[in-house]
């Protein structure tokens, strides 16, 4: 049977190409959005594959999220935590909402979804799970206390559930995306994001089906040796 797959955030940008490299690979998926239900209807309709309506900064909700793709689509193997939001802005302006949002979907929304298939798993002994971070939680990033913050939290959050997973079968990675052609990139100021090109090193974006290709190598059966690893898909930039 084909094995299950969750992805969070997983019907526009980065988790879009994710869910399709999923699919054409074999996998059943199960694309999770928070929001946008028009976007999520045009890549349902698009792709055949389902989406799932629920906030993972909600805990109960990624229970019940888990719980339902189960039922229906069997048990799940591979949790994509792609699902992730910016709400940049300088100290001097950031709002404790902005710091909370930031935290509760980015970071929270990680440990919700491991949290809700982890014992599954573990009684199954396999998982396959893949953590969506970015070099700006490796480097830092000017106006972007709270995303860095929670971005270098997944990177940890990889390192010890990795450990954690380790003789269950269960791996834990970590992919570190640089700046990718999404939606959440062309909201930055064309100056910024200029500047911000010129330094990578290939001289572009990255394409989302870039970042794809590093979870297709992360999520497979053969894979088990390779657990608590952060696999930096970045065009090259330098981070410390
Ligand atoms: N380094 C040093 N100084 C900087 C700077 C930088 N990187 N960026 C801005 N500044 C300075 C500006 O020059 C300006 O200085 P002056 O007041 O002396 O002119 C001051 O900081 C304020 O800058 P802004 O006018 O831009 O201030 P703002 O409050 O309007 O906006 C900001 C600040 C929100 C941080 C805005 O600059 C911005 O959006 N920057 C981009 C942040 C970014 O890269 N986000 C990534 C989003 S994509 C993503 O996160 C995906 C991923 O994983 C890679």
């Amino acid at each position: 049977m084909a094995r299950v797959a969750v992805v969070t955030g997983g019907t526009r940008g980065i988790g879009e190409a994710i869910s399709i490299a999923l699919k054409n690979a074999g996998y059943t998926v199960a694309a999770n959005y928070a929001g946008n239900d028009e976007r999520a209807r045009a890549f349902t309709e698009r792709t055949g594959i389902s989406a799932y309506k629920w906030d993972v900064s909600d805990f109960d909700a990624c229970v019940a999220g888990v719980k339902r793709i189960e039922a229906e689509r069997g048990p799940v193997d591979v949790i994509v935590n792609n699902a992730g939001i910016t709400r940049d802005g300088t100290m001097k302006k950031m709002t404790r909402t902005a710091w909370d949002d930031v935290m509760d979907t980015n970071l929270g929304g990680c440990f919700n979804m491991c949290k809700a298939a982890w014992d599954g798993m573990n009684e199954r002994k396999f998982g396959r799970i893949v953590n969506i971070g970015s070099i700006n939680g490796q480097a830092g990033q000017y106006g972007q206390v709270n995303y860095a913050a929670a971005k270098s939290g997944i990177h940890g959050f990889t390192k010890a559930l990795a450990q954690e997973g380790a003789r269950a079968g269960i791996t834990v990675n970590a992919i570190a995306p640089g700046y990718i052609d999404t939606d959440m990139v062309a909201a930055v100021p064309p100056d910024v994001l200029a500047k911000i090109v010129a330094r990578i090193p290939v001289g572009r974006l990255g394409h989302a089906d870039e970042i794809a290709r590093g979870v297709l190598f992360l999520v497979a059966d053969e894979g088990g040796f390779v657990t608590g690893s952060t696999m930096s898909i970045n065009g090259g930039q330098h981070m410390y």
